[in-house]
């Protein structure tokens, strides 16, 4: 249980059970001894005991659930940009698909600025941005499409008319549904000798995505994501679905999102690729990065220009941190930098001590599976 039932809460304030479910009438409140109370009644519990109930109040910093199921302010939310996540089978085009959209879209000035690949980037469409994220489709990948269908507002399913539906289509489609995020299918290569768009529809009915024309609801689009065919159409359909699900964000909140990539650098240190989900990401931000702390040193934005703030849904490349987090890790930024050291520090030591206890449990199996 939560520890917040009549009996428990008896035991916390060293009174009977009986007593409280008493008090609680007299409040009229009736309840069981096995009943869970609710916030406000413990409240106006403990101030009827004339106990402080700040130890309740008090918030874990530690827990980035916190932080991530804070109440909204509604005067704050403004509109953010659809974060779409390309999934898919292997080879069936998602890269090609994200090269296209992201070079149809950049302006001569700025495509020489495209140099890294950090695996994010935005797209405008009539005024809008877009932000895709790209997963790999090889199924060792797992773990990563999952985080991508967690952090996505749309999923855009690929899959290529010449192969059809395969494994990783499926897995995908199992992760958007788990996320329940809309889903955009994009029915690839049908520039291809052997496509079959048809077949493909066909074989998708089995996992209830539908198109419009056989009365479903999902949304298909036939696309060569290699000859820039339909793609416009694609982005009308990612624009629309955005616009139904309302998307907001509050920029005015310490910024809080994910780590899409991150990797070591020779030369700049620690380096991670970060979404941005709520708030405002400024350069000189003191952050908690999974179990990584520091202070934003650089931001780099997709188009590999440094940029000092990052707003709701936009994907930036930052540096600064102690060591480099893991994909898929959420990050926090903290009012000082000894707050966010001293976070850092708990969720590491917290983080090696559940690792060596598994580690200690492995090998005692393996010792016992030697013997
Ligand atoms: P993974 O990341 O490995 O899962 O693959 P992917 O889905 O990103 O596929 P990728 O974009 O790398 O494309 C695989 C191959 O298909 C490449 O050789 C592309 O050129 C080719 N390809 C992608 N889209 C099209 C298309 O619309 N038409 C044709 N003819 N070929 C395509
Ligand atoms: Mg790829």
């Amino acid at each position: 249980t939560d520890g917040n039932t009549v009996a428990e809460i008896a035991k916390k304030i060293h009174r009977e059970p009986a007593e409280i479910v008493k008090k609680l009438f007299l409040m009229g409140v009736v309840a069981t001894q096995n009943q869970s109370l609710d916030k406000d009644t413990i409240e106006l519990l403990a101030t009827d005991y004339g106990i402080e109930t700040e130890e309740k109040v008090q918030v874990d910093l530690t827990d980035f659930d916190t932080f991530f199921n804070q109440e909204v302010v509604e005067e704050n939310l403004v509109t953010r940009p659809a974060t779409v996540t390309i999934m898919g089978h292997v080879d069936h085009g998602k890269t090609t698909l994200l090269d296209t959209l992201r070079h149809t879209n950049v302006t001569e000035g700025e495509a020489g600025g495209i140099t890294q690949h950090i695996g994010a980037y935005q797209v405008e469409e009539k005024g809008k941005l877009i932000t895709f994220l790209d997963t790999p489709g090889h199924a060792a990948f797992t773990t990563m499409r999952a985080r991508g269908a967690d952090i996505t507002d749309i999923a855009i399913i690929v899959v290529a008319a010449d192969d059809g539906v395969m494994p990783q289509t499926i897995e995908a489609i199992n992760h958007a549904k788990a996320a329940e995020v809309p889903i955009i299918v994009a029915v690839n290569k049908v520039d291809k000798p052997g496509a079959n768009p048809d077949r493909v529809m066909q074989e998708l009915t089995e996992y209830e995505l539908i198109p419009e024309d056989w009365g479903g609801d999902t949304i298909f689009v036939q696309i060569s994501a290699l000859f820039n065919k339909n793609l416009d159409e694609l982005l009308d359909m990612i624009l629309l679905v955005a616009e139904i699900e309302e998307l907001k964000a509050d920029p005015k909140r310490p910024a809080l999102g994910s780590v899409i990539e991150a990797r070591l650098d020779r030369a700049k240190g620690p380096i991670a690729t970060l979404l941005v989900q709520e708030g405002t990401l400024s350069q000189g931000d003191p952050i908690v990065v999974g179990n990584a702390f520091g202070r934003v040193r650089t931001m780099t934005n997709d188009k590999g220009r440094r940029v000092k703030q990052a707003t709701p849904s936009t994907p930036v490349e930052i540096t600064g941190l102690n060591i480099a987090p893991q994909a898929g890790d959420r990050f926090v930024v903290f009012e000082d930098e000894k707050t966010a050291r001293q976070v850092g520090e708990s969720r590491a030591t917290a983080a090696n001590e559940a690792k060596r206890s598994t580690t200690n449990k492995v090998t005692l199996e393996n010792l016992f599976e030697s013997l």
